[in-house]
């Protein structure tokens, strides 16, 4: 694994960014990796359907608590309808390393929660007329 890499995945699982939960979030999700128990938990605050700011907490191996903390700094601002479409390549590029087979689960519990959050609350929206 590249050095600079580690480091960086490291410094969000030591100094894990937007660490913690909203006192009035607008949606929350939750879920864990079945094959190791792993769990995060996300709470978004939406602003005209737009995040406005965002927290996570959750316990487990660095991969899946660093790619969290990567992803929540990368969808404040954005409109809930993209983030419930990011890709799993989003993430891979956050991390910026290659991800065995095996550690893909831990990189993409974040993101699973968060579109379970995303898309859970885009389907209690109206249709628009
Ligand atoms: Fe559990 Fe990585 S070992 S999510």
């Amino acid at each position: 694994m590249d050095d600079f890499y580690k480091e960086y995945i490291l410094d969000h699982y030591r100094n894990p960014r937007n660490f913690g939960r909203l006192e009035s979030p607008d949606v929350t999700a939750q879920d864990n990796n079945p094959l190791c128990g792993d769990e995060i938990r996300i709470d978004l605050a939406l602003n005209d359907g737009v995040v406005s700011d965002v927290r996570f907490t959750g316990k487990g191996c660095a991969i899946s608590q660093a790619s969290a903390s990567m992803l929540t700094e990368s969808i404040k601002g954005k409109r809930l309808e993209d983030v419930a479409k990011l890709p799993p390549q989003a993430v891979l590029d956050n991390v910026g390393i290659g991800i065995s087979p095996t550690r893909m689960r831990c990189a993409m519990l974040g993101l699973k929660v968060l579109k379970s959050a995303a898309l859970g609350e885009i389907a209690g929206w109206p249709d628009e007329e």
